[in-house]
């Protein structure tokens, strides 16, 4: 099979190059794509940070946090050319000055015209910083600078607005990367595909012939070493707010033609803007496992979810009255992310005979399966989801997320990106229900560490006479 390989020189800045993003995301998967030889002869990887340092003291931070967070064996002499390609840089994020230093020691490492890919590894509130004095140092009106965010893209309708605007002023909405690690996952890219190549599975799929859909993103971990974010943010924000409402909107979605990034953001956002929740507490349950107020740096008094689960509907004549579950948590049994889409009986079946289901596991099982009646039960092969023969895959070996997505930048391809109108879409949704609970004043119920979360989740699919469906 032929796999991609980059051809052109490109440079690639990684700002926030001392950061744990940096280390436990960014550096392996350039290590990822070194191994599977995706590299041209010729690129140059700058770290980008605050802290004075030696280009070989970055370079060892660089080796060493690829031996601790590459999950795989590590190829030494493969590691050391990697190594030799990464430079370093120390300035501030505010300084204009420093980043016209910065400009001219990326002149002085190449003379050519060629790809900068700028990675912003930095916290949101250093975004603007940045922002502007890249966009203040262009080296001409058409330098191809291609900038690469990564979520959370601000904290609300308003700031999310606030900062496509500011970056706007800087760069067109094409030279800007709204990175999702979901939109990374080879599973995710998936759903289209199937959709799109399989017409009897979209035949299924399709409002009319559709009860309910479930969407659970289930995480063994808690908070880890998060808290100072997470706190602040909640479960909605940090889970529901972009990853599962990218995944909502792929399973519902018209599928576009063309795999062409602009059809696919136009679809996605035709979706995600007709989104309705009905602000009530029927369609709401918040819970917070037992010993999250006892994690370090947790507040005594947090009132923070750490679980979620809500009823959503779409607003669209095809998909009218059809609930959408969604639940998602921290601290449960497991760590399972599945799709459920539960079609419609024939009006003569009896009620106790169970529904066909369309179940597309995510995580950490990448499979389909359709449950089917036969006279005797119901069938129960899966069939794998992923195959081998994807752009991610050499052999067994597939690129972690973010590898898989820096290779999209280098090709210029922006379809498993995320495009300014739809963020504002899922921000608008996230908005009301957060208003919700404010208003309503809920609180979080607690569930204890490793359970399957509250109770009280099963009372938003018994309305309308569902059942959340369990894999085990
Ligand atoms: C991140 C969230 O975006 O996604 C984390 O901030 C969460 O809180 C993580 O744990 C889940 O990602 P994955 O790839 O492990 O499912």
């Amino acid at each position: 099979m032929n796999i991609f390989r980059i051809k052109k020189p490109f440079i690639l800045t990684i700002f926030g190059a001392s950061g744990d993003l940096a280390k436990l995301k960014i550096f392996p998967a350039l290590y990822s794509l070194a191994e599977q030889n995706r590299f041209p002869k010729n690129f140059h990887i700058v770290g980008y940070a605050r802290t004075e340092k030696k280009r070989g003291e970055f370079q060892k931070e660089f080796s060493d946090s690829i031996k601790k967070n590459y999950k795989g064996k590590i190829d030494e002499k493969l590691l050391k050319k990697l190594t030799e390609h990464v430079q370093y840089f120390s300035g501030k994020y505010d300084k204009i000055a420093d980043f016209k230093k910065y400009r001219t020691f990326l002149a002085k490492l190449t003379k050519a015209k060629q790809a900068h890919i700028a990675y912003f590894s930095v916290p949101p509130f250093v975004f603007k910083d940045i922002i502007s004095n890249l966009g203040e140092t262009k080296t001409s009106e058409n330098e191809d600078l291609r900038i690469v965010l990564e979520k959370p893209f601000g904290e609300d309708t308003k700031s999310a607005r606030d900062l496509f605007h500011f970056v706007a002023r800087y760069f067109h909405e094409d030279c800007v990367y709204l990175l999702d690690h979901y939109l990374g996952k080879n599973a995710v890219q998936s759903i289209l595909h199937l959709r799109h190549s399989n017409r009897f599975l979209n035949l299924m799929m399709k409002g009319p012939e559709v009860a309910n859909i479930q969407i659970t993103a289930a995480e063994e971990v808690g908070v880890t070493n998060r808290v100072g974010y997470f706190d602040t943010v909640g479960t909605i924000k940090d889970m529901v707010q972009s990853h599962l409402l990218q995944i909502l909107a792929f399973v519902t979605m018209s599928i576009p033609i063309t795999e062409n990034a602009d059809a696919i953001h136009r679809e996605k956002q035709n979706i995600l803007s007709a989104l309705k929740f009905i602000p009530s507490e029927k369609n709401i349950v918040i819970g917070q496992y037992e010993s999250y107020k006892k994690e370090k740096d947790v507040p005594k008094d947090s009132k923070t979810e750490t679980f979620a689960a809500l009823r959503l509907f779409i607003d669209r004549e095809s998909w009218y009255k059809v609930p959408i579950y969604i639940r998602t948590g921290k601290k449960l049994h497991e760590k399972h992310n599945y799709i459920v889409i539960e079609l419609k009986k024939f009006g003569f079946q009896p009620k106790e005979e169970e529904p066909n289901r369309l179940i597309i596991e995510l995580q950490p099982k990448e499979q389909i399966n359709i449950r089917l009646l036969n006279k005797y039960g119901i069938t129960e092969k899966a069939k794998t989801l992923t195959t081998t023969e994807s752009i991610a895959c050499v052999g067994d070996y597939c690129l972690p997320e973010h590898a898989l997505l820096l290779l999209d930048v280098v090709r210029g391809r922006r379809a498993n990106f995320l495009s300014f109108q739809e963020i504002i879409s899922t921000w608008r949704i996230t908005d009301n229900i957060i208003n919700f609970i404010k208003k309503a004043k809920l609180k979080p119920q607690k569930y204890k560490d490793g359970s399957e979360g509250p109770e009280s989740q099963n009372q938003l699919t018994k309305m309308q006479g569902f059942k959340w469906f369990d894999i085990h």
